[in-house]
Formats: C-alpha cells, structure tokens, sequence
C-alpha cells in the first residue's frame, strides 16, 4: 500500500537567539530514512511529508492510503496534534495517537491530573508563570523543576533537580524565560526510573522494560538530563529487564498498561516511572510519539531486546493500526 511518512527532522543548525536544544524532539534525518527503509522492505510505496506548512498540498500530493506519522509539530502545547488533526480533515488514516492525546500527553499537568484521576500514582505537582509567582510549596524539597509541554529533555538540565527554594525559583526563571511556558514542579521521586513500552489496542501489551541505571550519582540524585543524554555512553547503563522484584515490575505493568487506556494511546507508546521510597511506581509522563531510531531509541531497543528486531516493530505498529481501521495490508 501506499504509506506517506510524516515528519519533523532537526535543522541543520540552531540560531543564536534559542536555546540550545530548541530542535532536541525532531528526528535525524538518519531516524527517518530507517523508517522509509523499513516500511519500503515491508512492501509497501513510502512517501514522504515533511511536517509544516506545505503538509497538506504534499499529503494531497501523494494521496497515501495512510500515514506513518512521526511528527512532533511546531508551535505550543497542541503541535504534535497538527499533522493527525490536519489527517482527520482530509479524511486520510494515519497511525498513532490521535489528536487529543497528543495533546493531553504533550501536557505534563494535564497528564498527571488524567492519570490520578483513574487511580494512578503521580508525584504532587503546583505549576507557574514566572520565577516572580512561584511560593511556598504543599511538598517537601528535593523537587524538579521542568517545562510543561517539552520532550526529550528538553529544558531539563542536571540542576533541575532542586533542594532550595532558591534553587527551585532559579530554574522556574529558566523554565519560563527560556522555553516561554509554564514550569512545573513536582516532588522529586528518588528510586529507580523505568521506561515502558506498549504496544497494541484492545489488547494491549507491554514489549518490554528497561531501567536506566546512573553510573556517576546515586539514583536519589539521578535526572535523565540533557547533559546525561548527550553523554550517555559515559553517564547510564540500561538494564533489560530492570533488577527489580518480580512484584514491582508486575506492578509497573499494570500501571503502563492501565495509563495507556486512560490516556487512549492507539498503536505504541512509552511510558516513563519513578519508584518512590515505598517502591510504588510514580508516573512521570507518556510519549505517544516515543524515539524510533534503531539502536538508539528506547522503544527499538527494547523490542529488540524482547525478541522484536526493528523491521518486525514497525510492521507490527503499522499492523495495530491497520487492525484498528479495518484496513487489509496489501
Ligand atoms: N518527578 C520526578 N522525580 C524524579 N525524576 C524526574 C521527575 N520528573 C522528571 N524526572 C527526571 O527527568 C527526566 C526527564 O523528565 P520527563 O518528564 O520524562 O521529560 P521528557 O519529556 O523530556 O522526557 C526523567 O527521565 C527523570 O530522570
Ligand atoms: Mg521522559
């Protein structure tokens, strides 16, 4: 079939007046081409269209009977919904998430307060406008201090992990002044963090979990920065599955499983947890458009590692989605 590819890649530089990591969520242009690639291996005719303003001519264009949608948009709090929303108008299927939850994702307030309202843990948050409003806090230090509507970890620096006031107040400025949107503050949750991915609808399941284990701090002090990011080779190891009691990882899934649902991911996602000190999963936020890079990404390299090689995972997220839409492959 034919399958357009839609799509945000990083631009080759970033100008002077953004931050550093203002383009930290595209993808390479390496990350778009090994979908192609996968997608052309499985059969099929790939198109691909670019994310932005000449979309909706290209997508016209090509008249894709669906569109692997990779996008991470441009704009504020609703840019990853641009490219499905745009889709839905032009009655053309896609794959992923729709609109809604991409916003409600993007939104980490909004997110947290969906998950606890159907039963889930999330750590106690306030959010605010400017280093001037922020005040005393219904939750003891250490906190994090991090952009609402950001992704991979952009805004999120080592230092973003506050044990002041005055620490806390220096990163909502950065926060607010740099990123120009609301900082949230959470409580700082101190035990292991777990990545999750899932796959599917109706049923659901999870293709694996892998912590990410700090090699230089203890993981009390552990935030999965963009400095540790950058440098990861020297700063984690990743374990596959966690070295975590059989009773906490079936717990973590069951969470994973049931935020997925509350949340109404549609054919992959992942989703990222903190253990508190009681060892209770604490949801920190849900990626519907989680990294496909193989090798790199956490949802490729956790597949692979589960006994799903790249080609098979992005067959079988196409696979959900046709599934869904009562679409045969051809
Ligand atoms: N409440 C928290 N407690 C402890 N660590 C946190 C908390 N929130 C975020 N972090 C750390 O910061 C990292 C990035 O935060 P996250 O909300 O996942 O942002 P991103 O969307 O950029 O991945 C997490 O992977 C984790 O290491
Ligand atoms: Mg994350």
């Amino acid at each position: 079939m034919r399958v357009g590819l839609a799509y945000n890649v990083k631009p080759a530089d970033t100008p002077d007046h953004l931050p550093e990591d203002a383009f930290e969520e595209y993808d390479s242009e390496a990350t778009v081409g090994h979908i192609e690639n996968a997608l052309s291996r499985l059969g099929h005719d790939v198109r691909r269209l670019p994310a932005g303003r000449g979309f909706v001519d290209a997508v016209r264009g090509a008249a894709p009977d669906i569109v692997f949608n990779i996008a991470e948009g441009e704009g504020g709090r609703c840019r990853e919904a641009h490219v499905p929303a745009v889709l839905e108008m032009l009655g053309v299927p896609y794959v992923g998430s729709d609109p809604l939850t991409l916003c409600a994702t993007l939104d980490k307030p909004v997110a947290k307060r969906l998950v606890e309202h159907c039963g889930f843990s999330t750590p106690p948050f306030r959010t605010f406008r400017s280093a001037e409003a922020f005040d005393s806090l219904p939750f003891p230090f250490p906190v994090i201090v991090k952009p609402a509507f950001e992704g991979s970890s952009k805004g999120v620096r080592i230092s973003s992990r506050a044990t002041t006031f005055g620490e806390a107040r220096d990163m909502v400025r950065f926060v607010t002044e740099t990123y120009r949107q609301e900082a949230l503050v959470e409580a700082f949750v101190p035990g292991a963090e777990v990545t999750v991915g899932v796959l599917g609808n109706d049923p659901q399941r999870v293709v694996g979990m892998m912590e990410i284990v700090p090699k230089t701090v203890p993981p009390s002090e552990f935030v999965y920065s963009l400095e540790v990011k950058r440098d990861w080779e020297n700063q984690v190891s990743y374990r596959i599955p966690p070295d975590l009691p059989a009773a906490t990882l079936a717990e973590i899934e069951r969470c994973a499983l049931g935020i997925y649902r509350a949340l109404g991911c549609l054919d992959f996602s992942r989703i990222d947890f903190r253990l508190d000190a009681s060892g209770t999963p604490q949801f920190i936020e849900c990626n519907p458009l989680p990294g496909l890079s193989p090798g790199y990404g956490d949802l490729p390299i956790m597949a692979e590692r589960t006994g799903l090689p790249y080609l098979s995972l992005v067959s079988e997220i196409l696979s959900h989605a046709l599934a869904r839409l009562g679409m045969a492959s051809a």
